[in-house]
């Protein structure tokens, strides 16, 4: 990541692309300054790799508990850690990550098991964003540079194409109407958050063998999140708003 003297925060940063995410940006020839990589179970199973990356970067990767996603469980004591992480140059870049993926129809699927999903995959990047806002606000502050950008405040969530309206007809047996809301949401804030200069965009991953794509997928991790780092670097005001893939290629909406 190019992007020198960078704040970045990753919400699902313990597996599949969080972790290689971190993974990369901790470890490329410019890595990041600082690194709050989220996840909700520090201490479990699945948290070990990210355990093991931070022990080997304790000065950049800062590894913060941040679970099942609602207003009341970003607790004050995150502001204060966050704030004192990030100091006046505030939070440059914000990985919604964490996300769920849905099968079903509408007769097979149950009010608790949408509401999860929707959890997840919209109010948590929308819980973690506006709290996050202050931080983001700081970045467009301090970087007294026009434009936007990366290394400037930025949004970033990672969603997918199965979430695309215009591709409904191949799609709707995911039943993919969290996905279809993360975008939309992401387009709101994009309008809603423009004249701060933070940038906002949605990137898909491609079909990636982790535990959400399964075996079956089309690419492996780390190629898959060395195309997003890439894409990411290269957003500006001119991509604010934006659907692509991580080979650059725009999605249909
Ligand atoms: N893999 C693909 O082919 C593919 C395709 C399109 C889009 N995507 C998107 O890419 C992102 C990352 O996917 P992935 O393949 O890395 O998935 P993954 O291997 O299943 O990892 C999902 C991550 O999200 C976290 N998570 C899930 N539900 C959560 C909740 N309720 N609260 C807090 N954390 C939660 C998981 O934490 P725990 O370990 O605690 O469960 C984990 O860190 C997702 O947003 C996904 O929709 C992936």
């Amino acid at each position: 990541m190019a992007a020198k003297a960078c704040s970045v925060l990753i919400t699902g940063a313990n597996r599949g692309l969080g972790l290689e995410m971190v993974k990369q940006m901790v470890e490329s020839p410019w890595p990041v300054r600082q690194l709050l990589a989220c996840c909700r179970d520090l201490d479990g199973l699945r948290a070990e790799g990210l355990r093991d990356l931070a022990k080997k970067h304790p000065n950049v990767i800062t590894v913060i508990r941040l679970g099942e996603y609602s207003l009341c469980s970003i607790i004050l004591f995150l502001h204060t850690l966050v704030g004192s992480l990030v100091g006046k140059a505030g939070l440059n870049l914000l990985v919604n990550n964490t996300g769920v993926l849905t099968y079903g129809t509408m007769q097979t699927t149950s009010t608790q098991k949408m509401q999860a999903a929707f959890n997840t995959n919209i109010m948590g990047p929308m819980d973690v964003t506006k709290e996050f806002l202050p931080y983001l606000q700081a970045a467009a502050t301090a970087s007294g540079k026009p434009g936007m950008s990366c290394s400037k405040p930025a949004v970033v969530s990672i969603s997918s194409t199965v979430g695309s309206i215009a591709t409904i007809k191949e799609m709707y047996s995911f039943f993919p109407i969290a996905s279809a809301g993360l975008n939309m949401l992401t387009l709101c804030a994009t309008e809603e958050f423009r004249k701060d200069e933070i940038l906002f965009a949605v990137l898909h991953p491609g079909w990636v063998r982790t535990d959400m794509g399964g075996e079956g997928g089309a690419i492996d991790a780390p190629e898959s999140v060395e195309g997003l780092l890439c894409m990411m670097d290269s957003l500006t005001e001119k991509q604010t708003g934006a659907f692509l893939d991580h080979e650059g290629k725009v999605m249909p909406w």
